[in-house]
């Protein structure tokens, strides 16, 4: 560094801690050296986020969030000015495909990221802050997504808030007037258009960030887990006081997650440009029919991210004559996740060395979790309720049977220090990925 960059430097440290935090978060934050494909998901995510607020200012400038219709026409102003950003904005097309594509495709990476932290028990002490803060992100992304996809005003937007915004009537007592306050109306209205725009583009975006940054505050605080579970702060260089098994963050990750990016990237870019739609799962197509309040589609499905606890929601039936059941199912069903910590009392942290009752449960739950999403998105039959439900009980069952088989159930001893990952574990690791990929397939075209 030259002598004047140098006096710069100094003059900012003096004033703000720029090199201290650059060195205590980057160059000399000491990250286990086993970290696997699982660990691409936390950045990948990170680049999803800054890619859907950039893509998102774009939108806006000229997104028009009225659901009045223009006249003579039955097309709403919003409505209208999607398919102006798509056919008239130069570059307009794009920043859309960008946005829709980067929707589901945070789903996908922060699915499995959770899925990471499931398998080698990230959650478990001293990381409960971690996966707390990393559940209400959950439930953040899920609202965000939830009120960006009114916007488009199409006949799914509509009839899906529609749906969504009733399920809060089923609450005793207060639930008609609460939907009639998320609303802003007795119906899904202009004046929820413009109440759902405000929440997407700035409320919820600015709580997702304050809590991306307290998670990721909360992870460096304790340190990164790995996938042996292996602490790596119990063994360090007596004379350097760094961990035997860790490395600096950068220069070692950061150039491991680039490469992550440009392999995610390339996929992003297939989708965007040769199948933004996705069959109809990243965008449905009865969303491009505008909204009308007076013909119900025949079929609503919410979209694919949220099919695995809309299954759990429709597999409750309404009993005493109330669906708020279901609800609370659907509600739970999410809210488990976050009690996780203290469900699960195994002195063992990675899937890799523990006993068998686990990997069955979790392979149980995971068939369930991907069979409930296939579940949620098709019309139901009775024999998908039945399906729906024996699914619904064992999603519940692996959480609540964790506190009674936990503590006892161990497998192979845990090692001093981390492992290197071998060829056959990465074998194994394909062939399941395979054999879910088969099993989803053959499933959803059976059932
Ligand atoms: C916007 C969404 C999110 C972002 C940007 C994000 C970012 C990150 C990053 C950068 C890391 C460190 C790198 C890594 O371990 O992969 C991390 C770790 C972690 N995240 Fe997230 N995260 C998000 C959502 C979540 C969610 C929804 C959960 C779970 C409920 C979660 C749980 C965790 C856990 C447990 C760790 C520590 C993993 C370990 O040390 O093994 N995160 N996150």
């Amino acid at each position: 560094m030259s002598k004047q960059a140098q006096q710069v430097l100094s003059w900012i440290d003096d004033r703000f801690p720029l090199t201290s935090s650059y060195k205590a978060h980057m160059s000399e934050y000491y990250a286990p050296k086993n970290f696997n494909f699982w660990y691409y998901f936390g950045s990948l995510a990170l680049l999803v986020l800054v890619l859907q607020i950039v893509t998102g200012i774009f939108l806006t400038m000229n997104y028009k969030p009225d659901g009045n219709l223009i006249p003579g026409t039955n097309v709403s102003v919003a409505f209208a000015s999607v398919e102006y950003i798509m056919r008239d904005v130069a570059g307009g097309w794009i920043i859309r495909y960008m946005h829709s594509t980067g929707a589901s495709m945070f789903f996908v990476v922060v699915y499995l990221h959770m899925f990471r932290g499931l398998v080698y028990g990230s959650y478990q002490k001293p990381r409960e802050l971690v996966w707390i803060f990393g559940m209400l992100i959950f439930l953040c992304l899920m609202a965000e997504a939830f009120l960006g996809y009114l916007l488009p005003w199409g006949q799914m937007s509509f009839w899906g808030a529609q749906v969504i915004v009733n399920l809060f009537a089923a609450v005793p007592v207060i639930g008609p007037d609460l939907a009639v306050f998320i609303r802003g109306d007795f119906n899904v209205s202009d004046a929820t258009l413009n109440r759902f725009f405000a929440l997407h583009v700035i409320a919820v975006p600015l709580v997702l960030l304050a809590l991306v940054v307290a998670h990721l505050v909360a992870l460096h605080e304790v340190g990164s887990n790995n996938p042996d579970g292996v602490d790596i702060k119990k063994l360090k260089d007596p004379k350097t006081g760094i961990p035997l098994d860790g490395i600096a963050f950068h220069p070692y990750y950061t150039i491991k997650d680039i490469f992550g990016v440009a392999i995610f990237l390339a996929l992003f870019s297939g989708v965007v440009f040769f199948a933004p739609e996705v069959g109809g799962y990243f965008l449905e197509f009865n969303n491009y029919i505008p909204a009308d309040p007076l013909k119900t589609p025949p079929h609503i499905a919410p979209v694919w991210y949220f099919t695995p606890f809309y299954a759990i929601l429709r597999a409750v039936p309404s009993f005493w004559g109330t669906q708020v059941w279901g609800v609370l199912a659907m509600g739970a069903a999410v809210v488990i996740i976050a009690f996780l910590p203290w469900l699960d009392r195994s002195p063992v942290k990675s899937v890799r060395y523990r006993g068998p009752k686990f990997k069955i449960m979790l392979t149980l739950f995971i068939i369930c979790f991907i069979g409930l999403g296939i579940l949620g998105a098709l019309p139901p039959t009775d024999v998908r309720t039945v399906l729906s439900q024996i699914f619904s009980v064992v999603y519940f069952g692996f959480f609540i049977s964790l506190p009674f088989y936990s503590a006892n159930d161990i497998g192979k001893p845990v090692p001093e220090r981390v492992t290197e990952s071998s060829t056959a574990r990465q074998m194994q690791f394909l062939m399941m990925v395979g054999a879910a990929l088969v099993g989803s397939f053959i499933f959803a075209k059976v059932v």
